[in-house]
């Protein structure tokens, strides 16, 4: 969608600079645009009560991610490196939730030393934990539903939420969680907490309280069966934005009403105590708040008209890499009259674009091209197949200023890789070789 008319009024009159200054192409976000976000979120969700761990793997930046930590969210971190930046960041212990999958013994052992909240995704993980000394006294179990998470009446509803459960590599099996909890009060574990992520970018409430529902109906089973009472439901992120004009924002306030109600019909119901509301939401708290600025290299004429831009996948992969996924386009500077072109990066692969037939003002070489929504799983996801690098990242700080909060990648660090010592085995010894 268009960015908000509040981030267009501080972005574009500093933005020739910007470009002047920086050069393309770059993303910037907006410091003022995120904690309004904050601030919303909050407001929303405050009274039930709750914990937002933002996902790191949407937007990680040192710059941003303190923003949030000084606006009291924690973290959700899904390997080391993005553990590393939650700590810098100043989150420490039950601030940092620890989602992985697939989680390896030392990633185990450097979570549990930070202190963080493990998420636990497998019983081959819990395998892992039980050989160690120091089982935490509180865990979080990811949920897989598998066919559960359709609501009933619905044939296909699956399609609006994660892909299909039952072909997803992420949770225990909903049919596996009461041996699995059993499992972790024998190793000691004395409180627990479950997540469940079926939405994604939902405009809409309802993948998010069908999420609550099917925890809640697990709550019941573990208190039934076990005598464990749930502490946190975890609802993972999910939490959409708007991409194409005309879209609504998802109502947070509205969500945090029905959340409320629901955890309160739950609870007198079951006589059980409401659990604290987790969130790991990324893409609504940043995806808004970010642009990025890239120039016209080449306006060519094939088959179809091209605007050939100097940012890429390396970039921005979530047009490629999504054929549904829609980023808004603009040329602040330029008031030609429409046409449609194809706007296409460098890469030696046909999917480098970031429209097809887009309408746009006729563009010509060095225009300024605005790509929108930007600010979540933009930067983070880009690669440098073909040697493209990565850009750098920019923030426009409430007092207007544009600061360099990450530089564009540079050869030396595309060839960083190559510069190592020398090292070899020896062939093994052939059978039967004559001595
Ligand atoms: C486990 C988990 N949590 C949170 C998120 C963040 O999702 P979003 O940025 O859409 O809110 C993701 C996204 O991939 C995820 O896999």
């Amino acid at each position: 969608m268009p960015i908000s008319e509040d981030f267009g009024r501080r972005l574009l009159p500093v933005l020739p600079a910007a470009v002047e200054h920086f050069g393309t192409p770059f993303h910037v976000y907006d410091e003022q645009g995120i904690e309004e976000t904050c601030d919303a979120f909050d407001a929303a969700f405050r009274h039930l009560p709750y914990t937002e761990y933002f996902a790191v793997k949407a937007l990680p930046n040192p710059a941003v991610l303190r923003l949030l930590a000084d606006r009291g969210f924690g973290f959700d971190c899904s390997s080391l490196p993005e553990l590393a930046l939650a700590r810098e960041a100043g989150a420490a212990g039950d601030r940092i939730c620890f989602t992985s999958n697939n989680t390896s013994r030392e990633e185990l052992a450097e979570a549990l030393a930070a202190g963080a909240l493990l998420n636990i995704d497998d019983e081959a993980v819990l395998d892992k934990l039980a050989d160690r000394p120091d089982v935490p006294e509180t865990l979080c179990f990811r949920v897989n539903p598998g066919a559960r998470q359709r609501p009933a009446g619905t044939p296909g509803a699956g399609d609006a939420f994660l892909g299909n459960p039952e072909g997803a590599k992420f949770g225990v099996r909903a049919d596996r969680l009461t041996a699995v909890v059993a499992r972790a009060r024998a190793l000691g574990v004395r409180s627990f907490g479950l997540h469940m992520m079926l939405a994604s970018n939902s405009l809409t409430a309802a993948p998010v309280l069908h999420t609550l529902d099917l925890l809640l109906e697990h709550a019941v089973e573990l208190h039934r069966e076990l005598g464990v009472t749930v502490g946190s439901v975890n609802l993972g992120g999910g939490l959409g934005i708007p991409y194409r004009p005309g879209e609504r924002p998802l109502d947070l306030a509205a969500l945090g009403r029905a959340l409320d109600v629901r955890l309160d019909t739950w609870s007198r119901a079951h006589a059980l105590p409401r659990p604290r509301v987790a969130f790991e939401s990324g893409r609504l708290i940043t995806g808004p708040h970010g642009v990025l600025a890239t120039r016209v290299v080449n306006r060519m004429t094939k088959w179809r008209e091209y605007a050939g831009v100097d940012a890429g996948m390396s970039s921005l992969m979530r047009p490629a890499l999504y054929p549904t996924a829609y980023h808004h386009i603009t040329a602040p500077f330029t008031d030609a009259p429409p046409e449609q072109v194809d706007v296409v990066g460098s890469l030696c692969e046909n999917n480098d674009r970031f429209a097809e037939r887009r309408e746009l003002p006729a563009l010509a070489e060095d225009d300024l091209l605005l790509v929108h929504d930007t600010g979540a799983h933009g930067h983070a996801m880009g690669f440098t197949y073909n040697g493209r690098l990565r850009p750098q990242e920019l923030m426009l700080r409430r007092d207007g200023s544009v600061e360099l909060i990450r530089r564009a990648e540079e050869e030396r660090d595309h060839f960083a890789t190559l510069d190592f010592a020398p090292d070899r085995i020896g062939a093994p010894a052939l059978a039967g070789a004559a001595g």
